[in-house]
């Protein structure tokens, strides 16, 4: 066994430790609106938290002691879209990761479409295949290295054409989403599944 005590090493090596062991991460490409319009960033710290609300969760770190346009922006207006980020949108998203100045239109510098939300104020992406328009719940602020970790219910669904049946199963394979790896380029596809139902106690079928 490799042992490492977490109180010995820097923040820098325990996020080493962390994005390379806690793999595949979904990402979330987050829109929210500002003084100047919208913006839009991926966070791959993210996931589902809950379903009575749907809540889902992502964890924000600071930028040379400042919050992020993303935080700033929500902390104004608590509303927020999450998109999936799909094969197809992929290199888009990494161009909305670029460090811009607070105020600069991520969407457009992406080549993306934004859409009215529904019920929410920022806006949502056309061309990712799953958007979840989100109101705030709670910013938890944690560490030492600040982390803002936004909870959000979501409101309202968005999904592209053939991705979720009338039962409201999700066709994972049309979402085709990207997983967030470790190191300066890893991400990986979901192109290698398998099935194993859960095992039924008395032969009733269990739930998630
Ligand atoms: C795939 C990917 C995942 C990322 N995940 C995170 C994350 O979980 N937390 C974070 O603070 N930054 C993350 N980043 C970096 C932010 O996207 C980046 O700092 C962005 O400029 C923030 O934008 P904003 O200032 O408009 O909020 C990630 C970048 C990429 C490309």
């Amino acid at each position: 066994m490799t042992e490492i005590d977490a109180s010995e090493i820097s923040w820098q090596d325990q996020y080493k430790l962390m994005v390379g062991s806690v793999t595949p991460r979904p990402i979330a490409l987050v829109t929210t609106i500002g003084p100047d319009g919208p913006n839009a960033a991926p966070f791959s710290f993210f996931n589902a938290v809950g379903s009575d609300p749907a809540m889902l969760m992502f964890s924000v770190g600071d930028r040379t002691g400042q919050a992020k346009d993303t935080v700033r922006n929500i902390r104004e207006t608590p509303e927020f879209v999450v998109h999936i980020v799909s094969d197809a949108i992929k290199e888009q998203m990494n161009i909305c990761s670029v460090d811009y100045p607070f105020g600069v239109n991520e969407l457009e510098k992406a080549g993306f479409t934004a859409l009215p939300s529904r019920k929410v104020k920022p806006p949502y992406i056309a061309e990712a295949p799953v958007a979840m328009e989100c109101r705030l719940l709670q910013i938890v602020e944690l560490g030492r290295k600040p982390y803002h970790v936004v909870f959000g219910e979501v409101v309202f669904f968005h999904y592209h054409e053939g991705i979720v049946n009338e039962r409201y199963h999700v066709d994972v394979g049309a979402v085709n989403p990207v997983g967030r790896l470790a190191g300066k380029g890893g991400y990986c596809r979901v192109t290698d599944r398998f099935e194993m139902p859960r095992i039924a106690l008395e032969g009733k079928p269990s739930a998630e």
